[in-house]
């Protein structure tokens, strides 16, 4: 587990969950559905529940190539970050994806730049050669931390994201190296 010192004075902590997170963390999925049109997990989706969260729990504390992990500020979730392998594939194995989000409440505080940096290192430890990820065109805030910690754009996917009234996203796709 990390502890960090946020810029407010308050201490956020960095650890992957155990089992018993498995219930705020379904609810702490379900709730930033709400505050981003950034994220593809939308209001029009079903809600996680407890049991897939645990499923998904464990399968992570049973890899040695997936990862989760929390940030808790005084014991609450506030932010999550995961990777993984982008396939099973032999000639893939190299490769990772990641995920991030914090909840809107607790933004410009630095929670993400501390995940990001505790998620990399795990990579590397993982010993993947690359984390790649997709990030929404207008997604300013997001591209801006990515590229602070190395990504680089590689291209982009047109209509990455329908939305309910029909408009669409456009997704940049990034890249960062390890090797
Ligand atoms: C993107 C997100 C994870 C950032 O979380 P955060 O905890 O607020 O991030 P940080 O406080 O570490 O700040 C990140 C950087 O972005 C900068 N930033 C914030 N808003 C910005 C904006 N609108 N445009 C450009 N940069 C911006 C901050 O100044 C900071 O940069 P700095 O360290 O150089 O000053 C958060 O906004 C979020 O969860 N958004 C919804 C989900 C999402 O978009 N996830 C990513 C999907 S790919």
């Amino acid at each position: 587990m990390k502890e960090i010192k946020l810029k407010n004075g308050q201490t956020l902590t960095i650890a992957p969950p155990s089992i018993d997170d498995a219930k705020e963390l379904a609810c702490y999925v379900n709730s930033i559905r709400f505050e981003s049109k950034f994220i593809t997990y939308s209001e029009e989706d079903k809600p996680y529940t407890l049991a897939k969260e645990e499923e998904w729990i464990k399968s992570t504390l049973n890899s040695d190539r997936s990862f989760i992990f929390i940030a808790k500020l005084d014991g609450k979730i506030v932010g999550s970050a995961n990777f993984g392998p982008v396939s099973n594939k032999v000639r893939l194995t190299h490769r990772c994806e990641m995920g991030l989000s914090v909840s809107k409440q607790f933004w410009g505080l630095g929670i993400a730049s501390e995940i990001m940096k505790v998620l990399i290192e795990k990579a590397k430890e993982a010993r993947f050669e690359q984390i790649e990820l997709q990030v929404v065109e207008e997604n300013s805030a997001a591209r801006h931390l990515y590229k602070k910690f190395g990504f680089y754009e590689t291209g982009f996917i047109n209509h990455s994201m329908k939305y309910s009234d029909g408009s669409y996203a456009k997704s940049m796709l990034m890249q960062k190296d390890l090797i």
